[in-house]
């Protein structure tokens, strides 16, 4: 993407974290989801661009706003959209670190249409390209990976969403002496921390959300490192009935490995993730007493290889600056 891009898209993820802040530890995240949804919706429809939603908030029966096959903006460049306008909504909800407003943005036909299900992801960073896969086994990439970053297995952390259907994997992992970092929701930010200096994550592992492996299949494009994937419908208790769905609607093999080229078919890709609560990473958003808001956005784009740390002072009508 053009550099000129940046801030019309970090705009709009800053406009979702905002939205969505209000709802910090109220424990409604359909509240907190639906907040962020429309205010990035809003804010996409004031970019001159012809963007389309490809990856969003479900089906159009499903969804009144940023359903697949969405339009949005002002009109001009021809550009595809994913997003996860809340990513972690019950970590917004429960007032959790690492919740983000999330968007990735291709040229158009280059994100991957993935059916809503799981997939199983092998996520890392750029020492690991071409060395770690989700056709070896977890003790496979733990040892490749290992050798790949030149440290002994007892110090690669692989971290994972801790669900019932990973249990093995996470026994396994366990097995090989390394370490495992369990986490409650939220794998596109452990995704894209692996790499990143000082996340304290090496590798993520198991199944999440397919959307989500979009976005951080993009993210991790940006900045290169590696993302292996395969559809989860067998990790879904409705996969039986998706997979039906997905043989009828979808031209992709489902079965198939998928490769960061193939969930985004372009080098010229960008993520952006704002902070809604704080993490390692980013500062969440703070509101000030005088109407002055801050929030921090990270931006990886592939394009000029740049990674940003957007932190923003939205001062209102007569709010203070504060950066
Ligand atoms: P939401 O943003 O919809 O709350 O999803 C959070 C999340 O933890 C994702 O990060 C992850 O990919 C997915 O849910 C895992 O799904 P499940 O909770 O069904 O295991």
């Amino acid at each position: 993407m053009q550099p000129a891009r940046i801030m019309e898209i970090t705009a709009v993820a800053e406009a979702a974290a905002i939205a969505s802040a209000s709802w910090v530890g109220l424990g409604d995240k359909m509240a907190a989801d639906q907040a962020a949804t429309e205010a990035m919706r809003k804010a996409f429809n004031d970019i001159s661009f012809s963007g389309r939603i490809v990856i969003g908030e479900g089906e159009r029966d499903e969804a009144p706003m940023l359903y697949i096959g969405e339009e949005l903006g002002l009109g001009g460049e021809e550009i595809d959209i994913a997003v996860d306008p809340l990513e972690g909504t019950n970590l917004c909800a429960y007032d959790r670190p690492a919740a983000w407003c999330t968007i990735a943005v291709a040229p158009r036909g280059a994100l991957l249409y993935a059916p809503d299900t799981y997939m199983w992801k092998v996520a890392a960073g750029p020492a690991c390209k071409g060395k770690v896969s989700i056709q070896k086994t977890p003790t496979e990439n733990v040892h490749a990976a290992a050798e790949a970053l030149g440290k002994p297995v007892s110090e690669v952390t692989v971290c994972i969403l801790d669900r019932d259907r990973h249990k093995a994997i996470i026994d396994e992992l366990h097995a090989t002496g390394c370490r495992v970092k369990t986490i409650d929701d939220g794998d596109v930010y452990w995704c894209i921390a692996t790499a990143l200096p000082e996340s304290g994550v090496d590798l993520v592992m198991g199944a999440g959300g397919s959307p989500e492996a979009v976005l951080s299949a993009t993210g991790l494009k940006a900045v290169g490192g590696e993302f292996s994937a395969r559809l989860g419908f067998d990790a879904d208790p409705h996969g039986a009935e998706k997979r039906a769905r997905a043989e009828k609607m979808s031209d992709i093999d489902l079965d198939a490995v998928l490769t960061m080229d193939d969930l985004v078919r372009s080098d010229d890709a960008m993520f952006v993730g704002c902070a809604v609560t704080g993490s390692e990473l980013l500062d969440g958003v703070h509101r000030y007493s005088d109407g002055t808001i801050t929030t921090e956005t990270l931006v990886l784009n592939a394009q000029d290889r740049s990674v940003r740390i957007i932190k923003t002072c939205h001062r209102g009508e007569a709010g203070a600056v504060r950066i």
